[in-house]
This record gives structure tokens, C-alpha cells and sequence, in this order.
């Protein structure tokens, strides 16, 4: 029997603008706010990527952070971005239908015909250090989807938003809403299937085993093929020389993907 606690419901509270949804979660986190709580921003005037990137917050797209109090070991805990990527590829697929490629990249991005449309920031806090053992006191699941707005970064990554890709003009709040019945229902898989079976599922909505990739690896671009995720959620390259490599964090390039001037050229 597992030992995560996911939230029985949600409760949604919307801000007009704010530094960061992530921040103002963190905050109502060490003020006590429970496990469920949402915290949507219409505006955010520093959103954060990962790995201290800028989150371009264009108006009229979808910004939300998701309190958890999943009282679980880090690494545990770390699973929830697989179970938020595999819930935002569900809510997309509602809304732009089987016809469009809709994938998830190792670790959390989402993408629509081969564009990036969202991405997904965890942020923690965890007590027990030394002798007793670390449990995860909060986890901030912090969630950008692109609604109607496309922005334009300077790395020239592929980028789209749902209206585009629909031709409509979706409201934010139906996209929130969708997301949070995947995410409950994806938690309980979580919590009551283990973390193997949201693997399986993410790995039935990611780019197929054996696709060229390329990772930076100590500084260093390396090529070689995709082979998955382990039983942590670390994803497994091979490399030309047959070795493989387990990575816990970084940014993968599919060879099949392309780029204006992404980092890797
Ligand atoms: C990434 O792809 O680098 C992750 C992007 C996460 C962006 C979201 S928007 C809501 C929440 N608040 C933030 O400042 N970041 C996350």
C-alpha cells in the first residue's frame, strides 16, 4: 500500500497578476494552505522555466500552481511531473483531438505537432535530514499552457497554443477545469497503481524508443538513441559507443524536432 496522500478535491483561487504562480503557491504552502489548493494568475510578471529560464507569460494563456502534501520521499515525489505531463497531454488531446501528434518530452514539456504548447516546473520543500528520513512538507506542481497566445522565444524553439492549433477560441478556465479531472484521476493511478504504470502511460504519449536524440552531458552535446525512462523517472540514452546513460536532468533534443537556433546546433 502506498504511503502518498493526493488531495480529495481542488479548490481554485484566481489572482489578477502576480511575480509568479509558483511564488504566491510556495507562500500559502509555509502559511499552512491545503494539499488541493490552485492558484491561478491572468498575468504573471516573472514566470519561471526550468533551470532558470524566463517563462513567457503572453496574455490570454493558462497559468496555475498546484499545491501537494504528498508526505513521500523526494524522489517520490519528483513522479508528479510525470503525472502532470500525462495529464496535460490528455486535456490537449480533449481539445485539438486524435488528429494532432500530441507527445510528451522527457522531462515535462508537451508538444503539438512536434511544437511546444506547455510546460511544467516543480517546486519542494522537505524536512528530515541526518539520521530520519526526508518526507516532502509541500510540492508546488506549477503548470504554463499556451491557450491563445504563441509566444516568441529567442531560441527560436517551435512553439503553438490550442486556439491555434483548433482554430477557436478556448477558454482558460475549460482548460483548467479539464486538466484537474485528468490530474485527480492520474494521482489515484499514481497512488493506487504505483508510479510503473504512469511510466507506461508516458511512454505510450513520448517520441518512440529508438529516436536520435542528442543531451548535454558535463558540457558536452551527446548523440545517441532514446530508450526510455527508469523506474525514477531518469531517462536512458544510448550512446554511439553503446553506453548508456541514466540522466536525472537536462534538455533533450530530437534530432526529428527542429530548431532555428537551439543550443544544440
Ligand atoms: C518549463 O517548460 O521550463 C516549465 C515552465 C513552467 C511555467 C509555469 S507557468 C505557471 C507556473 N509559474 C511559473 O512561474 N512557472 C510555472
Amino acid at each position: 500500500m502506498s504511503m502518498l496522500e493526493i488531495p480529495k478535491s481542488f479548490s481554485v483561487k484566481t489572482l489578477l497578476e502576480v511575480t509568479s504562480t509558483n511564488d504566491i503557491a510556495c507562500a500559502s504552502a509555509v502559511d499552512g494552505a491545503d494539499a488541493g489548493t490552485v492558484i491561478v494568475s491572468l498575468n504573471q510578471t516573472s514566470g519561471r522555466g526550468r533551470r532558470g529560464r524566463v517563462w513567457d507569460s503572453s496574455p490570454g494563456n493558462l497559468f496555475f500552481s498546484i499545491i501537494l502534501r504528498p508526505m513521500c520521499a523526494p524522489l517520490v515525489a519528483a513522479q508528479a511531473s510525470f503525472v502532470a505531463s500525462i495529464s496535460v497531454n490528455e486535456t490537449i488531446r480533449h481539445f485539438i483531438g486524435e488528429q494532432s501528434d500530441v507527445l510528451c518530452k522527457w522531462p515535462n514539456d508537451v508538444l503539438v505537432n512536434k511544437k511546444k504548447i506547455a510546460g511544467i516546473l516543480l517546486e519542494s520543500q522537505t524536512s528530515g535530514s541526518g539520521k530520519s528520513i526526508a518526507v516532502v512538507d509541500w510540492l508546488i506542481v506549477g503548470i504554463g499552457i499556451n491557450v491563445s497566445s504563441v509566444p516568441i522565444l529567442p531560441n527560436g524553439e517551435l512553439i503553438t497554443s490550442i486556439n491555434k492549433e483548433t482554430s477557436s477560441t478556448i477558454e482558460r478556465e475549460d482548460v483548467l477545469n479539464v486538466f484537474l479531472e485528468y490530474f485527480h484521476s492520474f494521482l489515484q493511478v499514481w497512488k493506487n497503481e504505483g508510479f510503473l504504470v504512469i511510466r507506461d502511460v508516458w511512454l505510450n504519449k513520448s517520441f518512440p524508443k529508438g529516436e536520435s536524440i542528442k543531451i548535454e552531458i558535463s558540457g558536452r552535446m551527446v548523440s545517441g538513441l532514446f530508450l526510455g525512462i527508469n523506474n525514477d523517472g531518469s531517462l536512458l540514452m544510448q550512446d554511439e559507443k553503446g553506453i548508456v546513460h541514466t540522466i536525472s536532468s537536462g534538455d533533450v533534443f530530437f534530432n526529428s524536432l527542429e530548431y532555428t537556433n537551439a543550443s544544440c546546433h
